[in-house]
């Protein structure tokens, strides 16, 4: 143990820790009878090494190296794209960093937004602990996903956040960056991978499809994460929002009159067609219930007043994104037209509205 322990660089105390809680067993013997790792032993011991400097916990680890459809070959592999990826975001980060300390230097701060856009995890990382109390699953919309992944067994989740839209029936993997999303799964939940779309640690063709739920807008290279999700399943399923047409942004209220914020969001995201054409599919739309249960940005188009609570707002990344001027100016604005009547007056035919096609689309592939 002491050899093993002084090639590794961890401690004879943590090795034995290991043993007793059944994750890496010594289970050779010496010549005096003494327990000693045997070639498989170790094999296992470096892949929960790399698993924990991932950031992996334990019980999250011997789940990953006990799985017996992950042969030696394929934790290298998926141990390499994590690394690979966990190289990519420190790179990402060190030159957000050059950025800041640059503009600092000239005597320009950055805003909250900006600091906090460097990427899609990072926000989450921050937003992320206000996220459940009003973000769950939606019933109608989640029979629309689960109906279009078929009849797949193996479902990869990317994007997992705490799981709302994974089907219950099928083998679903999920895949979250952010650490704080991460710990929020529920118990019992599926398993879950740090990793982020655009380099999934997984071989060509692993799952029967990948889907994706209200998380693409977030990641730093779109087009590479849907053809990534293209890559490592047969089928492939997302929601998200079609921004190529400007008609959508003047159909939800919100947007159109009281945050026009919104739409600087939306200048450098890929067309639906783009999108679509990455995964080679179609797009559905998809109608937003009036009383639908997720409270995402268009959530609540026929119950206004429930933009005027923090906790909603806090479970939508887009007030964070817009920055706390646009966000208290919008809130003030509707407040006022509410209590005055006016948002009432010019939002007359909402209320006859069961469901409203504000945009959302399911590509599917
Ligand atoms: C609005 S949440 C959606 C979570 C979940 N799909 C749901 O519907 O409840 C967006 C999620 O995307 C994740 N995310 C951000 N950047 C990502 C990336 N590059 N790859 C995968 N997921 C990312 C965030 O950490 C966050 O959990």
């Amino acid at each position: 143990m002491g050899r093993v322990a002084a090639l590794t660089g961890v401690t004879v105390r943590t090795l034995h820790h290991y043993d007793e809680i059944g994750l890496v067993r010594p289970s050779a013997r010496t010549a005096a009878g003494y327990r000693a790792y045997a070639a498989a032993d170790v094999e296992r011991l470096r892949e929960v090494l790399a698993y924990r400097r991932l950031g992996f916990g334990l019980r999250e680890i011997a789940d990953l190296v006990d799985d017996p459809a992950t042969d030696a070959v394929a934790h290298l592999r998926r141990l390499r794209g994590l690394l690979l990826e966990q190289r990519d975001r420190a790179a990402a980060l060190v030159t957000a960093i050059d950025r800041e300390l640059g503009a600092r230097a000239m005597g320009i701060r950055t805003t909250p937004q900006e600091q906090l856009q460097v990427f899609g995890a990072q926000l989450y990382d921050v937003i992320g602990s206000a996220y459940p109390a009003t973000r769950r699953t939606e019933p109608r919309i989640a029979a629309q996903v689960w109906d279009a992944l078929g009849d797949a067994r193996t479902v990869l989740n990317v994007g997992a956040g705490t799981g709302s839209y994974e089907p219950p029936d099928r083998e679903v993997t999920a895949v979250e960056p952010s650490a704080v999303m991460r710990a929020q799964r529920p118990a019992g939940a599926a398993p879950c991978v740090a990793a982020a779309a655009e380099s999934l640690p997984f071989p060509d063709d692993s799952f029967d499809a990948a889907m994706a739920f209200s998380t693409v807008h977030h990641w730093r290279d779109p087009i590479a994460g849907l053809r990534e999700m293209r890559r490592v399943a047969r089928r492939v399923v997302v929601f998200t929002y079609d921004a190529s047409e400007a008609g959508w942004r003047d159909r939800f209220w919100l947007a159109r009159d009281y945050l026009p914020e919104f739409a600087a969001l939306l200048t450098d995201w890929p067309s639906l067609a783009d999108l679509t054409r990455a995964i080679g599919g179609r797009a559905e739309p998809v109608l937003i219930p009036w009383d639908c249960a997720d409270g995402f940005f268009e959530a609540y188009w026929r119950r206004p007043e429930a933009y005027l609570d923090e906790h909603v707002r806090r479970a939508i990344s887009v007030w964070t994104r817009v920055g706390p001027q646009a966000e208290q100016r919008a809130v003030t604005a509707l407040r006022d037209d509410l209590t005055s009547g006016r948002w009432s007056d010019r939002n007359r035919d909402l209320v006859a509205l069961d469901a409203a096609e504000l945009g959302l689309r399911l590509l599917v592939a």
